[in-house]
C-alpha cells in the first residue's frame, strides 16, 4: 500500500452532516453568541438586526423565490417534510394516493406509511434504476385520486439527482408535489420556481454548511397545508387562534438564532464560491475516488457514475460495518455503513445488507478522496488475498 496515514482523521460522511464548517460559519455563531441574546420581532427587541428576516432574505435568493414570506424555517428536512406530509394530508379527510420513490430517505417514508397504517393514504413507491426515476414511470403510477408525491431530488445512497421538473410535468398541475432537497442544496443550484414543485424542502447542516438543527421549506400555496405546531409568534398575541398568513403559519416558538445565523453565513459562504467552481471540485473529487476504485475487483460499486460526489461501495467478503471500523480504526478514514435511512432503495441495490458511504464535500481536499479510494482497493485486495484473515 503506497499511500500513508495522513496526520488527522479524513472525514468522509459529508452526505450524515458536513464538516469542517468555513471559518465565516464559526465566526458568525460565535459573534451571536457573545453577544446578550436579542429577539427581533418581538416586543423588547425592536432595535436590533432581525437575523431571521436576514436568513429569510438570503435563502430566497439563494433558491430564486420572489415571495421571502414563504421561506419557513425548522429544525431540518425531517421536520419539514412531517408539517408538509402530516399538513397536507389533515387537510384531505378521505382516503387519497400518493407517489413516492426508492430513492427516498426515511423522514419521506416513514410519515407516509404512517399515514397508510392509518389508512389515510394509499403508497406507490417507484423503483429507480441506476439513480434514476422515470417520468414515464410516474406518469404510469397517477390514479384519479392521487393527491400528493415526494420526491428526492438528490439521493443520499447514489449521489444521483432527479429530473424534478420533468417529473413535475409527467405529474400535472393537480398533484401537491413536494421535492426533499436535503441532499441537492448547496451542491447543485436549484431555482425552485424553475422546478415547479409546490414545496421544497432543505437542510441547513450538510451542503449548506450551517449547524445541525437548521433548515426549512419554501411553500408555494400555504393554504394548502394546515399547521401541525401551534403556539408563540410574538405577533398577534392577543390571539388564541394560530395566525394564518406567513411566515407565522408555520414557525412558532423561539426561533434556533445561532443556527439560523450558521445557515446565512453558510449560504453567504457558497454564494462567495459559486456553483461553477463547486461541480468543478465535486467532478474531481468523483474522479480521483473512482480512479482506483473502478479498477479494482474486489470492490462492488453501486453508482459508478453520480452526480454528487457520494459513493455507495462494498469490499467483498467484508460486512460493510466491519470495513467502516477498520477505516477508522486503522487509516482515520471517516464513513458512514449501513442502510443511511434509505431502505428501499439498499433492498434494491445491496439486498437489504448496506453499503460503505463516502461523502466528501467542498471543503475535502480531492487528495483526500484518493486516498480513501487507495485504501478501499488496498483493504480489498488484503481481505480477499486471505480469505479475511486481517
Ligand atoms: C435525502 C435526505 N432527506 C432528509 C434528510 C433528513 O435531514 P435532517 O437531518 O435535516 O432532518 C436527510 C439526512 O440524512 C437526507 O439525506
Amino acid at each position: 500500500m503506497n499511500a500513508s496515514r495522513p496526520s488527522r482523521d479524513i472525514y468522509l460522511n459529508n452526505a450524515a452532516t458536513s464538516w469542517p464548517k468555513p471559518d465565516s460559519v464559526i465566526r458568525a455563531v460565535e459573534q451571536y453568541l457573545l453577544q446578550p441574546p436579542g429577539e427581533s420581532g418581538r416586543s423588547t427587541d425592536a432595535l436590533s438586526e432581525d437575523p431571521v428576516s436576514n436568513a429569510r432574505e438570503t435563502v430566497s435568493r439563494f433558491f430564486s423565490c420572489p415571495d421571502q414570506d414563504h421561506v419557513v424555517f425548522t429544525s431540518g428536512a425531517t421536520e419539514s417534510l412531517n408539517m408538509l406530509i402530516h399538513g397536507f394530508s389533515a387537510l384531505h379527510p378521505d382516503p387519497f394516493h400518493v407517489i413516492t420513490t426508492d430513492l427516498d430517505h426515511n423522514s419521506v417514508l416513514r410519515p407516509l406509511t404512517t399515514l397508510a397504517d392509518r389508512n389515510q393514504v394509499q403508497l406507490s413507491v417507484i423503483p429507480s434504476r441506476n439513480g434514476h426515476v422515470s417520468a414515464g414511470d410516474i406518469r404510469d403510477t397517477i390514479r384519479d385520486d392521487t393527491l400528493l408525491a415526494v420526491i428526492s431530488h438528490g439521493s443520499n445512497v447514489m449521489g444521483t439527482v432527479q429530473k424534478i421538473r420533468e417529473i413535475r410535468s409527467a405529474l400535472g398541475d393537480e398533484i401537491f408535489v413536494i421535492a426533499d432537497g436535503a441532499q441537492a442544496a448547496g451542491q447543485v443550484p436549484v431555482n425552485i420556481p424553475a422546478l415547479g414543485v409546490d414545496a421544497y424542502v432543505f437542510t441547513g447542516h450538510k451542503y449548506l454548511f450551517g449547524m445541525p438543527g437548521t433548515g426549512g421549506f419554501w411553500i408555494r400555496n400555504p393554504e394548502e397545508v394546515r399547521p401541525v405546531f401551534q403556539g408563540g409568534t410574538g405577533t398577534d398575541s392577543a390571539n388564541l387562534r394560530q395566525p394564518s398568513q406567513l411566515p407565522e403559519r408555520f414557525e412558532s416558538g423561539t426561533p434556533n438564532y445561532p443556527g439560523i445565523i450558521s445557515l446565512t453565513a453558510g449560504i453567504s459562504f457558497i454564494q462567495e464560491t459559486g456553483f461553477d467552481a463547486i461541480v468543478s471540485h465535486a467532478q474531481q473529487c468523483i474522479d480521483t475516488f473512482y480512479e482506483p476504485i473502478l479498477e479494482s475487483e474486489d470492490i462492488v460499486c453501486y453508482s459508478p457514475s453520480p452526480d454528487l460526489p457520494v459513493f455507495p461501495v462494498n469490499i467483498r467478503g467484508i460486512e460493510p460495518d466491519m470495513a467502516g471500523f477498520i477505516l477508522r480504526t486503522s487509516y482515520g478514514i471517516i464513513t458512514r455503513t449501513g442502510l443511511h435511512c434509505s431502505p428501499l432503495i439498499h433492498d434494491a441495490i445491496t439486498g437489504g445488507e448496506g453499503c460503505i458511504r463516502i461523502s466528501p464535500s467542498l471543503l475535502t481536499d480531492p487528495g483526500e478522496c484518493r486516498y480513501a479510494g487507495e485504501i478501499l482497493c488496498a483493504l480489498a485486495k488484503k481481505v480477499n488475498m486471505s480469505g479475511q484473515n486481517l
